[in-house]
C-alpha cells in the first residue's frame, strides 16, 4: 500500500532521516520503533505531508503523493493521530471529531462514522458535548484517534498513543487498535512500549539516528538478542 524510498527530512542543517526505504503493506500492523530522537514523528510527519520530505518517493498504492498537501493525503486515506494528541483543546468532543470529516462530503458517510466511532469509544459518546481539554489524557487520545478515524482512514498512523499514561487505560487503547486491525484498517504505529508494540503488531521496525537498523516479523524481532541493544532501559 505504501512504499518510501530514498526518503530524507530535517529541520534547517539537521537531517533527521536519512535515505530511508519502507513499505507497508495492505492490512498489516508496522510497529515503528526505537529511542527518543530516533526521526520517528519525523518520519510518520512525512508520510502525513506536515514535514516536507527533502528526497525521495511516498507512493501511495503506487502513485507518488509527496508533493500533496495534508488534506489531499487525507482524502485518499491517509490520516495522522499527532504525538501529543493536538485537539481543539476549547472545543467540544463532538466538534473535535466532526472536525476530522473536512475530507468527506457526504454526510450520511459523516453519521455512520461518528456512530462507529461512539461504538469504538463509548466514553466518547456519553461526553460529546464535554469540552475536549477537560478530558482525562486516555479520553483525550481515545478523541484523538477518533478524530483521525472520521475521515474512513485505510491507512492509521499513530505517534505514541501510549505515551505518559496508566496501564489499564494503555490497554483499552490497544483493545481498540486490535480491533481497527481486524477490521482491516492497516497501521503504523509508533511505539516507545517496545514489548506491547511487538505483541501486538505483525512487523516491526526500528529506528535509529534517522536510519533503519533493524526490521522483521513481530515475533522474530522480539526475540532477537540484537534488539535491546538500540534502547535505553529496555
Ligand atoms: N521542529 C523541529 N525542529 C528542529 N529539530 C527537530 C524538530 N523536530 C524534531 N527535531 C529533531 O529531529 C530529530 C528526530 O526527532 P523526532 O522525529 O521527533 O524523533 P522521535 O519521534 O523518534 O523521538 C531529533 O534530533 C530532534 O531533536
Ligand atoms: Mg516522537
Amino acid at each position: 500500500m505504501l512504499s518510501v524510498r530514498g526518503l530524507s527530512a530535517g529541520y534547517g542543517g539537521m537531517m533527521a532521516i536519512r535515505s530511508l526505504d519502507l513499505d507497508v503493506k495492505a492490512g498489516e500492523w508496522l510497529a515503528l520503533l526505537g529511542p527518543v530522537g530516533a526521526g520517528k514523528s519525523t518520519l510518520l510527519g512525512v508520510l502525513a505531508g506536515l514535514v516536507p520530505a527533502r528526497q525521495g518517493e511516498i507512493c501511495l498504492d503506487g502513485e507518488d503523493i509527496r508533493f500533496l498537501p495534508p488534506h489531499r493525503r487525507l482524502r485518499l486515506g491517509v490520516a495522522l493521530v499527532p504525538e501529543g494528541r493536538r485537539l481543539f483543546s476549547g472545543m467540544t468532543v463532538r466538534e473535535n471529531l466532526m472536525a476530522g470529516t473536512h475530507a468527506l462530503a457526504d454526510p450520511a458517510i459523516r453519521r455512520r462514522n461518528l456512530d462507529r466511532v461512539c461504538e469504538l469509544f463509548p466514553v466518547l459518546a456519553e461526553r460529546t458535548r464535554q469540552i475536549a481539554g477537560t478530558l482525562s489524557g486516555g479520553e483525550q487520545q481515545m478523541c484523538a484517534i477518533g478524530r483521525a478515524l472520521m475521515a474512513s482512514p485505510r491507512l492509521l498512523i499513530i505517534d505514541e498513543v501510549t505515551l505518559g499514561l496508566a496501564p489499564l487505560v494503555v490497554k483499552s487503547l490497544f483493545t481498540a487498535l486490535v480491533g481497527l486491525h481486524e477490521q482491516g484498517i492497516t497501521l503504523l504505529t509508533a511505539e516507545q512500549n517496545v514489548p506491547l508494540a511487538l505483541a501486538h503488531a505483525d512487523r516491526g521496525c526500528v529506528l535509529s539516528g534517522g536510519a533503519i537498523v533493524m526490521e522483521g516479523p513481530a515475533k522474530v524481532l522480539r526475540d532477537d538478542p540484537d534488539l535491546p541493544r538500540h534502547f535505553v532501559g529496555y
